[in-house]
């Protein structure tokens, strides 16, 4: 029998501190109910004194889940601990997750206080937390560069005060493999009552080691390891629960699992990208587009002959169908919705008809759909409320030929139409596009990615603009790359103009 390592997701609270990555809370609901179907065990649904969004989100996940334990997050203060029990009044298994920075660095300039404070304080939320729910996490910001003998002293008091999970973060992702194991290590070799608490691990990428710390500070005692979907966080991100899980789906002889449904992975990893308007990198392990391309002639060979020459875990374990059934126009609306279904995605009648007219005309355009294609129009219906629409684009361009764009805008029900040139079709769109809008704004980041090779495919357009200081994302999928680039310009604009 395998010990058990539970999964802490925190996409919805760390993971949606990532500028442009804010969800509404209809979207987190959706992103909720994937993750209790994935298998995990403890969601981190926000921090709700941060605002009203985030207390409501807390609220309205916890009705929405049965089976994980739903955690709101606090600082150390008596308020956020009030309202984070309130947001929670409805979850099935409520946790609160409070704590202090322990490092010195944060002692002394984020708190202009001293250690013994610092612990004192540490206590006195754990105690006050206890008041409200039995399952009380603590944890010790920037763990990672804190002194060993100063944070056991701080996790002792703590679990003298009722703290029934530990929270080691390595905030600033400093630590070295080896260095975050020991600290683990450390405590429990040193911590009167440790054995009755989980400890956990919540590491960040900032030197590309969140994974590998996590797994050293799981193979040295920690059972609870804290992650994201696709590793998305603040920075260069959290550790990305898909790398955590199958590192010890691969490595049986550690004799540690979770209860993850690995088979999902992948489907929740793009649901989460798209909903988030965060790209997966094309080699980001388990769930990048190449995780299991081999383009090398010797590999291709070696992966037909046996699978295992060339591959540590089988496509399929990830939820990678080669053989998974591709709709085409003459698939029904059923066929449709069972596919979306499958991928973790229930939409209401009146938005399932939005998605089959959608994915008619796309079938229309490229033979075969496609569980990216079908995700991609799963995500359109969150778009029919926007106060700005693409009306119609025209583009003349070509080479030796200037760009010209004329393009129709419908705004709130009005309709308004500019043409511009430029030196390129995409950039001869948005002239047009900001001929109406006339606000000024700075395009700062702009990605096309196609969802799989053919020229007939759909590519997806991620952009950033920036208004008032303040950066926007917006996305769109489209066939024809410069409709896309039209379309998620307007995304990222309706997000700025009321
Ligand atoms: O990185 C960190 O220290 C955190 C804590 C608030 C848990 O996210
Ligand atoms: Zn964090």
């Amino acid at each position: 029998m395998s010990d058990r390592l539970f999964i802490f997701d925190t996409t919805l609270r760390d993971g949606e501190q990532v500028p442009g990555c804010q969800l509404n809370t209809v979207e987190k609901i959706e992103v909720a109910k994937a993750l209790e179907s994935l298998g995990v065990d403890v969601i981190e649904a926000g921090f709700p004194v941060s605002s009203p969004g985030d207390f409501n989100s807390v609220v309205e996940i916890s009705k929405a889940v049965t089976w994980p334990t739903i955690c709101a997050l606090t600082r150390a203060v008596e308020n956020d601990i009030r309202v984070a029990a309130d947001a929670l009044r409805y979850a099935k298994h409520p946790r609160i997750h409070t704590g202090i920075g322990t490092s010195d660095s944060h002692i002394r300039y984020k708190f202009n206080s001293t250690r013994e404070e610092i612990l004192e304080r540490a206590v006195k939320a754990v105690a006050y937390a206890k008041r409200f729910v039995e399952d009380v996490q603590f944890y010790a910001e920037d763990a990672g560069r804190t002194d060993n003998e100063y944070l056991a002293r701080v996790v002792e008091a703590v679990i003298r005060a009722g703290a029934t999970v530990i929270n080691i973060p390595d905030t600033t992702g400093y630590c070295l493999p080896a260095e975050f194991g020991a600290k683990i290590k450390y405590l429990i070799d040193h911590v009167d009552g440790i054995d009755r608490v989980t400890i956990a691990t919540h590491c960040h990428n900032d030197l590309g080691m969140a994974t590998a710390n996590t797994v050293s500070g799981i193979i040295n005692g920690a059972r609870q390891a804290e992650v994201t979907i696709n590793g998305i966080g603040e920075r260069a991100g959290n550790t990305a629960l898909e790398e955590v899980v199958m590192t010890f789906r691969s490595h049986r002889e550690l004799g540690i699992d979770t209860n993850i449904n690995s088979t999902r992975i992948t489907s929740v990893s793009r649901m989460v990208s798209s909903l988030m308007n965060m790209p997966v990198q094309p080699n980001k392990a388990i769930v990048g587009r190449n995780a299991f391309a081999h383009s090398s002639g010797i590999h291709q060979d070696g992966v037909l002959k046996n699978r295992e020459s060339y591959e540590i875990i089988d496509p399929k374990e990830v939820g990678i169908d080669e053989n998974s059934i591709v709709l085409t126009a003459r698939s029904g609306r059923a066929a449709l919705k069972h596919r979306l279904h499958v991928l973790g995605c229930d939409l209401t009648s009146e938005q399932l008809d939005k998605a089959y007219e959608a994915f008619l005309a796309l079938a229309d355009r490229k033979k075969e759909i496609n569980d990216d294609d079908v995700l991609m129009l799963a995500g359109q219906h969150r778009k029919a409320s926007s106060r700005i629409k693409l009306d119609f684009l025209q583009v003349t361009s070509g080479v030796g030929v200037h760009s010209v764009a004329s393009v129709g805008l419908d705004i709130a029900g009005e309709k308004f139409e500019a043409c511009a040139s430029g030196n390129g079709p995409v950039d001869a769109a948005l002239s047009a596009i900001k001929n109406i809008i006339r606000r000024k704004m700075l395009l700062k980041e702009f990605l096309i990615q196609a969802i799989n090779k053919g020229s007939n495919d759909v590519g997806k357009v991620h952009m950033t603009v920036e208004h008032d200081g303040v950066s926007y994302h917006g996305f769109s999928a489209n066939t024809d790359i410069v409709a896309a680039s039209a379309e998620a310009f307007i995304d990222a604009i309706n997000k700025f103009v009321h």
